[in-house]
């Protein structure tokens, strides 16, 4: 949930770092810090808040060529300076930056207290600078190598010493960490946004793996020192996909590329002449896809909500049993795997740990475990047993959205593969491609009517509670659409399906507690028209997301978004950017951070 930058090289070490740090921000946002190499000592500089808070504090022109750099996402110990990374050794010749968990620092830290070692910071990260400092005899990566077997938990690290200068050792174990390879300059990061700038050369670290880079040169290694030989990637992202290119935020811009980001999912998987799909990564074979019984998903948050509306897909086009769960509660639930059956593990930054962690598990106990994912060469992604990368391009902002769009899109062409082998027709299998075809148009047609949603916003961003109800492939929507508003603008919304409403939740409504109601033209439509007018005879105010021509529900709602009519399995894609560009525009209308909500981070590598 943090963000990592080394460099060693010839250039202005300080100028790289705070725009690696600026381009990670969105990995973590409440404290920054760098550790830089001078005249033989490291200046330390830390600051509570933005990038741009330490940034004051760091003088002009150091002229330093090596240092290492750090955001953070409290864990252990408060915001402030003091708990901000780098941190230090007693001497403040060693400095570290970490991401990740020690689970048994408090031992540790016992130890080396005793040991005469002074601990000033509140966090479990410090204890890996004191580990570190005991066994250093003037070779920083020896000490690394000595002191890492002793730490419990996860960890991606860099570190660099005054006394062994000029060159940064990094480390991974659970949290992760790639080196740029530049020409006379080296980088180490959390991830590839903050290197790009720089360099289209990149070693995906694995756990276990420790490098040491200096200016000309990486060399990676095991903890026991042998060798390890590493393939040099290159990364496909483009500087300009990680910039705003004349969008106020991230979020505005990564919602507007939908039409483009679906089509991306889609291209070259398509197989017209077979009215099928091809997925080239999924390393089964026929005969073990003809002979799948059941897929389940495992995800967290918004991929969740794909996956449910992935698990409603693959029931009603191939007719497999499907199902999307939390992946945090599969591991602890000691999962049963049942023969035949195929796991997704659905996530954007392929680093969620809940979904990580389930993975393995579902793994150890023998199931086949597919990725879909969004970053490449992502924990997830190396780690599955195949799958299917979403290809959005970087997905900036905290809040996903083009990801989810992404996300189902390869779930539709997961149905349409496995349909095809099974009872879907020839010409089933070209309309259900043409459908799908016909989504970026339409999608693009709702983003042009988007000034509709913002003086929708405006009427209603002062309300405190929502409603967000869907039914059926929608329902998930609906949880989508309240995650949207809530986690950006902060106004509490809980998602439903609309039959629930009686069970219980009706007994919020009142004027104040607005409902938004999906209403596609779909066989479920009288229903939820039945559970509109249970909201309004009690008062609520109703927004509806309803399709064009739908004359009947402007009697009923009091505001109405028109969107284009598709088949009833496609209306996620027309029913959730309407929601994303309300939240957003709530989001704007109650001065948020849009792209750096309070207390989240995008990418979540803690329990
Ligand atoms: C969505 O807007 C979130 N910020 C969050 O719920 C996210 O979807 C979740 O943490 C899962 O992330 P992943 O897709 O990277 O695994």
């Amino acid at each position: 949930m943090c963000g990592i930058i080394g460099y060693c090289g010839y250039k202005n070490a300080t100028k790289i770092i705070i725009e690696g740090l600026k381009r990670l921000e969105y990995r973590g946002y409440d404290s920054a810090g760098v550790a830089l190499g001078l005249n033989g000592t490291l200046k330390i500089i830390k600051s509570k808040g933005k990038i741009k808070d330490l940034q004051k504090k760091i003088p002009d022109n150091l002229g330093t060529q090596y240092g290492i750099g750090h955001t953070r996402w409290a864990t252990h110990g408060i915001v402030n300076d003091i708990n901000a990374h780098p941190h230090t050794d007693c001497s403040g010749d060693l400095a570290i930056a970490h991401n990740g968990i020690i689970e048994n620092y408090e031992s540790l830290k016992n130890m080396l207290e005793s040991e005469g070692h002074t601990f000033v910071t509140d966090t479990d990260s410090e204890i890996i600078a004191h580990l570190i400092e005991k066994y250093f005899d003037n070779d920083l990566e020896k000490a690394v190598k000595e002191a890492l077997p002793l730490l419990k938990g996860t960890y991606g690290i860099v570190c660099a010493h005054a006394k062994d200068p000029r060159k940064i050792v990094g480390a991974r174990n659970g949290s992760p960490l790639v080196v740029g390879v530049g020409n006379n300059e080296m980088f180490l990061a959390s991830d590839v946004t903050a290197i790009i700038a720089h360099t289209k050369q990149a070693v995906y670290l694995e756990d276990g793996d420790v490098v040491l880079i200096k200016p000309e040169s990486f060399i990676t290694t095991d903890l026991n020192d042998r060798k390890i030989t590493k393939e040099v990637e290159q990364i496909t992202w483009e500087l300009q996909q990680i910039e705003k290119n004349g969008f106020p935020c991230f979020m505005e811009k990564e919602i507007m590329e939908q039409p483009e980001s679906i089509k991306r999912a889609m291209s070259g998987r398509i197989d017209k002449e077979q009215a099928t799909a091809h997925l080239g990564g999924l390393n089964l074979s026929t005969k073990e896809l003809i002979n799948l019984e059941r897929v389940k998903i495992i995800a967290a948050g918004t991929s969740y909500y794909a996956g449910m509306v992935g698990a409603y897909l693959l029931e009603a086009i191939p007719r497999i049993p499907a199902i999307s769960e939390l992946a945090s509660e599969v591991r602890y639930r000691n999962p049963i795997i049942e023969k035949n059956t195929l796991y997704f593990a659905v996530s954007q930054s392929g680093e969620t740990v809940d979904t990580l962690y389930a993975m393995k598990e579902l793994q150890r106990k023998g199931a086949t475990v597919l990725g879909i994912c969004n970053v490449v060469g992502s924990s997830i992604a190396r780690d599955s047993d195949g799958g299917v990368y979403i290809h959005s391009g970087p997905e900036i902002a905290v809040a996903s959205t083009k990801a989810f769009t992404s996300q189902v899109t390869a779930f539709y062409l997961f149905a349409l593969l496995l349909a095809r082998m099974r009872d879907l027709s020839y010409s089933a299998g070209e309309k259900l491609i043409s459908n799908l075809q016909s989504i970026p148009p339409k999608v693009e047609a709702i983003l042009s009517q988007c000034s509709k949603l913002k003086e929708m916003a405006k009427k209603y961003a002062h309300y405190k509670d929502f409603l967000f109800l869907g039914r059926g492939v929608n329902y998930p929507v609906a949880l989508e659409g309240a995650l949207k508003l809530k986690e950006i603008s902060y106004i509490h919304a809980e998602g439903y399906s609309s039959a629930e409403i009686k069970h219980g939740p009706i007994a919020l409504i009142n004027d104040e507690t607005p409902s938004v109601f999906l209403v596609p033209d779909d066989d479920l439509r009288e229903k939820i028209m039945f559970n509109m007018k249970e909201v309004k005879a009690r008062k609520g105010k109703i927004i509806a997301i309803s399709v064009e021509g739908d004359e009947e529900i402007k009697n009923i709602a009091d505001d109405v978004f028109e969107v284009p009519r598709t088949h009833e399995l496609y209306y996620p894609y027309i029913m959730v950017v309407p929601l994303q560009l309300f939240a957003y525009y709530c989001a704007l209308e109650l001065g948020r951070d849009v792209d750096q909500p309070r207390n989240l981070a995008k990418s979540v590598t803690v329990e």
